[in-house]
């Protein structure tokens, strides 16, 4: 750490802070990952995923981030958020930042815009810039606030070329809770309650969801190794 509080991460580093399934699925090329947060921001699975966990014609749903005064401005029914959005921070290896930064500087990824905004370590230091994906309100696959249930049970049903939809949401549940005792999110723990209780009502014949009855989609598993492929990293 330096004298001044702040961690050792000098001007010319580069480093991307993981929100959604990059908590759980690095990206290429990073030498440092480092768990903490940033604030202003509340997470929210208001974002439609086409070709992920979902596909164009039955959209599934991710994280985005909403800036925090835009947020209290709407109808959520989950009221309250933590001011703390926790996820990990990764440090792309120097040799390698000309690459990922001509590439996150020609293109947006599924909608997502780039903002850069400090990072606390769980350690108490701080990255002064970390760049992060924002699904920003004014893009098409921004979907705005959503009854928790019908979430759920959009959730349960989709699937996309990365999976099924309810095991990005419980993956995400699971990658906070081992980020640190204090990480958890109660809306991504709402609507994996949620999720699971469906799961419990459709195995015991009790519920059926409509929508679970859709054509197979093709999962992609392949391994991130460039760049190019990297793509919310979710296809690995
Ligand atoms: C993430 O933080 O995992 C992420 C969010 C939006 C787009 C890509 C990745």
């Amino acid at each position: 750490m330096a004298a001044n509080g702040e961690a050792e991460s000098g001007a010319d580093e580069f480093w991307i802070f993981g929100y959604g399934s990059l908590i759980w699925k690095p990206p290429p090329h990073y030498d440092r990952r480092v768990p903490g947060w940033v604030t202003g921001y509340v997470r929210r699975f208001w974002q439609a995923s086409q070709d992920h966990r979902g596909t164009p014609s039955e959209p599934g749903r991710v994280v985005t981030l909403i800036e925090r005064p835009f947020w209290a401005s709407l109808a959520d029914a989950h009221d309250t958020a933590p001011d703390k959005v926790w996820g990990t921070a990764y440090r792309i290896v120097p040799e390698k930042v000309r690459e990922v930064k001509e590439y996150l500087d020609i293109r947006e990824i599924n909608g997502y815009s780039i903002h850069y905004t400090a990072f606390h370590s769980s350690s108490s230091s701080i990255i002064p810039r970390t760049l992060v994906y924002i699904g920003t309100p004014d893009n098409d696959q921004f979907t705005g606030p959503q009854d928790p249930q019908q979430l759920a049970e959009h959730i349960y049903v989709s699937e996309g070329p990365s999976g099924l939809n309810r095991d990005y949401l419980l993956s995400l549940e699971k990658a906070l809770d081992e980020l640190s005792p204090e990480s958890g999110d109660a809306h991504v723990t709402d609507l994996s309650d949620r999720v699971r209780e469906i799961e419990r009502k459709q195995r015991e014949g009790d519920l059926l969801v409509e929508g679970f009855e859709h054509d197979p989609v093709a999962h992609e598993f392949r391994k991130v190794t460039s760049v190019d492929e990297q793509e919310e990293t979710e296809k690995e």
